[in-house]
């Protein structure tokens, strides 16, 4: 349990240097800019020790047909007391309260403690990292259209991700797109959408995500086209079925750094079986 030198905290931008204090020590990419969306979109919770250092975190970010729990991070000094274990209930209740079900990214030790929590496993990703500026550009497949997005795109780009995320993610697709428009791109086959890419920067690198595609040589136009803006060091979170994709990170020389575990509570599937997302958004935004 949480011990009687800690006090729970209703986590909020107050709390912003304590939060990036966590996740930069557990080596984690995020900044001020994913933790101000995270807390603007759910509900936050955290323990202090007695001098006021925030110890631990955990929170939801909540879509109308699902939330996602996450930054769950506990400070090593306090690791193995119950804390992350806690938070998760705090979750849970806060989602019970709120009628959404849960899903989440597991990392390799986030994964013991859910799985004893009753969550199961429902898809894997790796954390590839690199760069595509100065790469060679594949072939575009024929007849395709690949743009920059602009915020009027917004609306089309929502419905094609509704379809493989299974809920409507707007003001995260509208926030990353806000984050780096330079490196965000729409692709049109027919006239239609059927493709986009986001991205944002981080505190080690910028990450691209969500990818989401018909098909993989889509995803790997606009992967080309993401990467080449960013210009820089890369990282992103690739379904571990996305084969075509990830043969040719390969073979720009990503380096897969860890894995994630999908994973969700209660027996109802969150997202459509046949999902065509072929990047996350990132482990904590789902
Ligand atoms: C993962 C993490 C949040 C766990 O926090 P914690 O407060 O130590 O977890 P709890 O004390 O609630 O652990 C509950 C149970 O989960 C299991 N567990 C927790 N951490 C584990 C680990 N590193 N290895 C194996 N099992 C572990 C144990 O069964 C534990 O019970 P026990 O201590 O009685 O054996 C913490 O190690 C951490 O912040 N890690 C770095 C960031 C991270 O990966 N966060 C998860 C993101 S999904």
């Amino acid at each position: 349990m949480a011990g009687p030198q800690l006090s729970q905290v209703a986590l909020d931008i107050r709390h912003m240097d304590g939060l990036l204090a966590l996740s930069a020590e557990a080596g984690w990419n995020q900044v001020a800019d994913d933790w101000a969306f995270m807390l603007a979109n759910g509900a936050g919770y955290g323990f202090a020790d007695a001098d006021g250092r925030l110890v631990a975190s955990g929170l939801t970010v909540e879509f109308p047909r699902y939330a996602w729990i996450s930054m769950i991070l506990v400070t090593p000094a306090w690791r193995r007391r119950g804390l992350a274990t806690r938070l998760m209930k705090l979750c849970a209740e806060r989602l019970a309260s709120v009628g959404l079900p849960a899903g989440l990214d597991a990392s390799p030790q986030g994964r013991e403690v859910y799985l004893k929590l009753g969550f199961r496993d429902c898809g894997s990703t790796t954390r590839l990292e690199g760069e595509l500026a100065g790469q060679s550009v594949p072939p575009m497949p024929y007849g395709l259209d690949v743009a920059p997005m602009t915020t009027s795109d917004i609306a089309e780009v929502a419905a094609l991700d509704a379809r493989s995320a299974g809920t409507d993610r707007t003001p995260l697709l509208a926030h990353l797109l806000a984050r780096m428009p330079q490196a965000a791109f729409v692709a049109h086959r027919g006239g239609c959408v059927s493709g986009f890419v986001l991205a944002r920067p981080g505190r080690q690198c910028a990450q691209i995500g969500p990818l989401v595609s018909s098909d993989e040589a889509t995803a790997i136009t606009l992967l080309a086209s993401a990467g080449a803006a960013v210009g820089g060091p890369l990282c992103l979170d690739l379904f571990d079925e996305r084969g075509s994709v990830r043969r040719y990170l390969d073979r720009c020389g990503f380096r897969p750094a860890t894995t994630f575990v999908r994973m969700v509570s209660g027996a109802r599937d969150l997202f459509p079986p046949d999902h065509h997302t072929m990047a996350m958004a990132g482990p904590e935004l789902s």
